[in-house]
């Protein structure tokens, strides 16, 4: 079955078959060769009416002027922003309404790169037009992976089955590493080895993650056993900007052994790749390296340019464009985190304290929470009541209220500083509904910033619940839940990430004439 990127979200590189990466490799080669035999404008009529449209909240300079390069070599267009410096992020606007306005200027596909994990999913939910993801924090790179395994397959005449890749520097901070070992969990018999500071080590998610995708991953000791055993050596940056406290000085120490020079490489067959920036100052790659054989990175990059101006192609080449009409569909607004459980007696409890006759009851915090908690709501200032409680050795403290229905803004206060609440809704002196709030786990999820209202959602990948926008996996740890409840709540998600609808043809038709 032929491939097709036509109206695809290019979010996360497990969206992607095998066959799917073969078909880009192929496209990339043949921008390589028109590069190669001077018809570098040959197909600039492909996309002579269409806007690229780049959203960049992070600095970059390979992934957004690539983007450029392929735009313009196939005669389209593109605006945006670079830093958001001069937009209205500086004046609190949403990742929402950002990604909203670029829609309605008429664009036909974004490519944004933002610092919180899940941001792209989330951007692509909102946007009616296709949302090409060049980087979520620490999260996925899909485009990235796409160029390092085009470098690999050129360099290797169209051979991915049974590669070897080493990967060094920084593992746990990086969004490449996760990009890129998983693009190759596609191929068969791979093997990744690995050396670095237990601090920089590929995290434990993702060593399982490749483990159930048939990826070997082996760690070494040194740089050199990892160089001796792979036909790759994939280097990346140490993500200073992703470890709040580290200074430049402690990662230089942990870096010391793990950094590539001439005496790392030679004698071996290796090639050494990079994401590129190399950061001059911790140097994880040695400037004398550049002009060793091994040295492959500004090769990848080129690639990267091929690949990128070969995406867009299949994405856009297929005429026509979107409406936009300034709704978005009310799915946007509504979370799955909201774990019904069973309601015994309905009665209040906490006879210690004043009943309420309509309000909530912010049941089960932990231990030490209350306090922060209720400051942290302000209820009282707010026009509410703020009743607190804790009952010795009974149960952990809780928070009666007259705010009836609390809203995603409050609850995840709540949630942020006391995971998986129990909120019970009171209604006439007795519970009337009772459901645990659960938030995704990963501290760096767009999921978890108040005030993007980004509504928590979750879906079941075979076994394992994970969160819609981060993709990271999530475990309820709450031992108030029964088994029962959890299977009720797990048994209602959605198999797979699936897309938002719009709600009317008129928002997504596609109209042919220019
Ligand atoms: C990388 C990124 O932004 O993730 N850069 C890139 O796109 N080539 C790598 C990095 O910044 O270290």
């Amino acid at each position: 079955m032929a491939a097709s990127f036509c109206d695809r979200d290019i979010i996360s590189i497990t969206d992607f078959s095998r066959a799917e990466i073969l078909h880009l490799c192929e496209a990339g080669r043949r921008m390589e060769k028109l590069e190669k035999t001077g018809e570098r404008n040959s197909l600039r009529e492909a996309l002579r009416h269409r806007t690229l449209s780049y959203m960049f909240y992070e600095p970059s300079t390979r992934t957004r002027t690539s983007f450029n390069t392929g735009m313009r070599e196939l005669g389209g267009r593109y605006d945006g922003f670079s830093g958001t410096e001069g937009t209205s992020v500086m004046k609190s606007e949403t990742v929402r309404d950002t990604v909203t306005m670029m829609c309605a200027n008429h664009n036909d596909v974004i490519v944004m790169r933002h610092p919180l994990d899940g941001s792209l999913q989330w951007a692509a939910d909102v946007a009616n037009i296709p949302v090409i993801n060049g980087g979520d924090g620490k999260n996925e790179h899909p485009t990235q992976a796409l160029l390092d395994v085009l470098t690999i397959y050129a360099l290797k005449d169209g051979r991915l089955d049974g590669i070897r890749v080493g990967f060094g520097g920084d593992l746990s901070h990086g969004r490449t590493v996760r990009s890129l070992s998983l693009a190759l969990s596609h191929f068969d018999a791979v093997t990744i080895r690995w050396a670095a500071e237990d601090f920089l080590g590929m995290p434990e998610d993702l060593t399982r993650l490749l483990s159930d995708r048939g990826v070997r991953v082996e760690r070494e000791g040194t740089v050199r056993d990892v160089m001796r055993q792979v036909d790759f050596y994939y280097m990346t940056r140490p993500q200073l900007e992703r470890m709040p406290g580290v200074t430049q000085k402690d990662i230089m120490s942990m870096m010391k052994q793990y950094r590539i020079d001439v005496a790392k490489v030679e004698g071996f067959d290796v090639r050494v790749l990079h994401p590129l920036p190399v950061n001059s100052e911790i140097a994880e790659i040695d400037y004398r390296v550049y002009f060793t054989p091994a040295q492959a990175f500004f090769a990848q990059a080129e690639f990267g340019i091929f690949l990128r101006k070969a995406l867009l192609h299949e994405m856009l080449a297929a005429g026509g464009y979107r409406r936009y009409d300034g709704r978005l569909p009310a799915e946007l607004g509504i979370g799955n985190n909201r774990l019904p459980r069973r309601i015994r007696g309905g009665k209040q409890s906490g006879m210690f304290i004043d009943k309420i006759h309509d309000g909530t009851v912010i049941d089960h915090l932990v231990q030490g929470s209350l306090r922060t908690v209720s400051d942290a709501l302000d209820l009282e200032n707010r026009g509410y009541s703020c009743t607190t409680a804790t009952i010795p050795e009974k149960r952990n403290p809780f928070i009666k209220t007259n705010l009836a229905e609390p809203g995603d803004r409050d609850l995840k206060t709540i949630a942020l500083l006391s995971p998986e609440p129990t909120i019970d809704a009171i209604a006439g002196g007795r519970i009337a509904s009772k459901f645990v709030y659960l938030l995704c786990a990963n501290t760096n999820c767009i999921t978890r910033v108040v005030n993007e209202d980004v509504p928590p959602r979750f879906y079941r990948d075979n076994g394992t619940v994970r969160c819609r926008y981060c993709r990271r996996p999530y475990t309820i740890s709450s031992r108030k839940v029964s088994d029962e409840e959890k299977s009720f709540w797990t048994a209602g998600l959605p198999a797979g990430i699936q897309p938002v609808a719009y709600p009317d043809d008129t928002f997504t038709e596609r109209v042919t004439a220019h």
